[in-house]
């Protein structure tokens, strides 16, 4: 091997152009393919900003020509030499380099690599887990670049944007205690204070309203957040929030800043030019609708209440469904093509979704085809058919359950049919503001009532007096962002009023001694003068992935977890020496 000796990058392999035809370049990178051609050799050198071919020919440099039939795949080379046009049957229109080659004078070969597992090519798609197991290599395909390029464009367009805006970033510790934000925290054992842990921040939720109360007024951090919770395409364990908090403000302040900066990114980005303001869409109008509080409204195949309309006929399931309280409400697929089988098809997917069943009606030329038909009157059929405008080649697919569970397996049919059939725009962007929400739900399991959001989020004005009587109809004034069916951010204004602030834990049946030992810093903050103020957090990773055009958070995050919060790299997490638990007097019990 050689050394790079006092050698100096002239440009990167990406750059060389006609006009620099004649000129000595020193270009380094690794080798993405060999050819030997008629005594010449060719390599195509591959950095992140593209490829060059270079030229080995025997009659400008021997040794190097000789040395050039031994270097294999992902070899590190710098090589020196002059620039010149390819001649006009080799120019190849499909590399920004393709017109020129650099015919090497003199070759160092930097490092050898041993065979890689996976090709480093746009072509090939190694599985995940060698991805994982080997990123540094995957880092080196063109599209994990563009992605991490694309990712640093958004956190520094954001910073511009903020800190145009008037907002000072300020870190927060990493080293503090649980913020609840309804996951399990990641708990760090105290060396110095034995039997003590901190737990790392599912969120800088408390700090950035102590900061309010800190008079800082305008405040963001781009942050990593913790979370010890299952696991998906959409969620890490570790993962980066826009994190904003503000003074004085009222909802509509958040809207407009977060519109100015989302369309702001867009723009820059993608070049694409987003109406403001953005749709809004209340909480209860988007079950309604939507079945779920992040509705896609890139398309259309909406929910249908259909109770009233079904109670009266002879289905038992649907019937004895209603008589416990249950509803009834369906998707309507017009024109609909689906085969005997793929209908079929749909039960066992409603039921994968946690449907009891699906019941489904054709109407065709000759009138309902459908399991049930025979339980639905002639003139119960016109009526039913005349409400929900059903015509010749529609299918009416119906779930009868507990609201939730009517709402939850809808929502999800819904996205699935949507993909089936082709009927979602692909490159569009559709952001809403989902508002209203209630501010706490009824937890069957726990039998209590728990946060919506997180417990610091302010209750309507109106509906204050409500905590004590009927808390599940008390409105937050809290607000998420939806883009194209994820959830991008989400956040409300705070109780600054630490009597307003006590309610709400008691609703949430958390004591005053439990407060005070868990929340006690805020409390006594609150009782100093806190402006009003609130806020709002954006996930980072998903913004990224959703730009990107990805399907999981893994494309746009440099070294990812599996979805068992494994690092396949690094093997982490992993047991740790016994030496180490003593001192931190932490007993493993298996
Ligand atoms: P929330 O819990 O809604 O709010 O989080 C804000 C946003 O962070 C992203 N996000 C995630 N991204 C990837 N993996 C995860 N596991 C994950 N969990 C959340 C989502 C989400 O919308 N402190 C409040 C904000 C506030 O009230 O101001 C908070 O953290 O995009
Ligand atoms: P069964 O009486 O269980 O054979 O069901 C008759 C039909 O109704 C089948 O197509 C089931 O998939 C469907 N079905 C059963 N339970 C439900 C339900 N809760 N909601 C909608 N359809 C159902």
């Amino acid at each position: 091997m050689e050394l790079l000796g006092n050698w100096q990058r002239s440009c990167y392999c990406g750059d060389p152009r006609p006009a620099q035809v004649g000129q000595e370049l020193i270009v380094m990178g690794w080798v993405h393919a060999r050819r030997d051609h008629g005594g010449v050799t060719f390599i195509d050198l591959r950095d992140r900003t593209g490829i060059v071919q270079i030229v080995f020919n025997p009659q400008i440099n021997e040794p190097a020509h000789t040395a050039a039939k031994d270097i294999r795949m992902e070899y590190v080379l710098a090589v020196r030499g002059t620039l010149m046009n390819r001649s006009a049957e080799t120019i190849n229109p499909n590399f920004p380099t393709g017109a020129v080659e650099l015919q090497v004078s003199e070759l160092r070969i930097l490092n050898p690599s041993r065979t890689v597992p996976f090709p480093i090519d746009t072509e090939t798609t190694p599985t995940e887990n060698a991805r994982l197991r080997y990123r540094y290599l995957d880092l080196r395909r063109p599209q994990m670049y563009a992605n991490l390029l694309l990712r640093h464009r958004l956190a520094k367009n954001v910073r511009d944007y903020l800190d145009g805006e008037g907002f000072l970033e300020v870190e927060t510790p990493f080293l503090t205690r649980s913020t609840p934000e309804g996951a399990r925290d990641y708990l760090v054992p105290s060396r110095v204070n034995p039997g003590s842990f901190y737990a790392l921040p599912q969120s800088p939720q408390l700090f950035k309203q102590l900061l309010m109360v800190g008079g800082f007024d305008k405040y963001f951090q781009i942050v990593r957040c913790f979370r010890d919770e299952d696991l998906r395409a959409d969620r890490q364990p570790e993962f980066t929030q826009i994190d904003i908090e503000m003074s004085f403000i009222q909802p509509e302040h958040i809207f407009r800043l977060s519109e100015g900066m989302m369309t702001n990114v867009c723009r820059e980005l993608k070049g694409m030019d987003i109406p403001v303001p953005f749709p809004r869409m209340s909480y209860t109008e988007a079950m309604l609708r939507y079945g779920n509080d992040k509705p896609d409204i890139r398309f259309g195949l909406e929910l249908r209440e259909l109770t009233m309309l079904f109670r009266e006929t002879q289905i038992k399931v649907f019937t004895d469904v209603v008589a416990k309280g249950g509803i009834i409400r369906g998707l309507i697929v017009s024109n609909c093509t689906f085969s005997r089988k793929e209908i079929d098809d749909l039960n066992p997917l409603a039921q994968g979704f946690g449907a009891k069943g699906l019941a489904w009606i054709r109407i065709t030329n000759e009138g309902w085809q459908s399991p049930l038909a025979k339980f639905v009157s002639e003139e119960k059929k016109a009526e039913i058919a005349a409400a929900l405008g059903l015509k010749e080649g529609d299918l009416l697919l119906m779930v009868a359950d507990q609201e939730k569970v009517v709402c939850d397996v809808l929502s999800r049919l819904r996205l699935y049919l949507g993909d089936k059939l082709g009927i979602i725009p692909k490159d569009e962007f559709r952001f809403l503001w989902v508002t209203d929400f209630p501010l706490v739900e009824y937890d069957d399991e726990a039998k209590r009532y728990v946060a919506m959001h997180h417990p610091f989020t302010s209750p309507t004005e109106e509906d204050i007096a409500l905590l004590d009587t009927a808390p599940g109809k008390v409105h937050a004034r809290a607000y998420d962002l939806v883009l194209n069916g994820l959830e991008l951010g989400g956040g409300s204004i705070r109780n600054h009023r630490l009597d307003v602030q006590q309610k709400v834990f008691a609703c949430l049946g958390i004591g005053e001694a439990e407060a005070q030992e868990k929340f006690g810093f805020l409390m006594e903050a609150l009782s100093f003068g806190a402006p009003p103020h609130g806020g709002i957090a954006f996930g980072v990773d998903r913004l990224a992935m959703l730009l990107a055009g990805a399907e999981s958070l893994r494309e746009v995050i440099a070294f990812p977890k599996t979805a068992k919060a494994v690092c396949l790299m690094t093997q982490a997490p992993s047991p740790v020496d016994p030496k180490q638990l003593r001192e931190l007097s932490v007993k493993v019990d298996l």
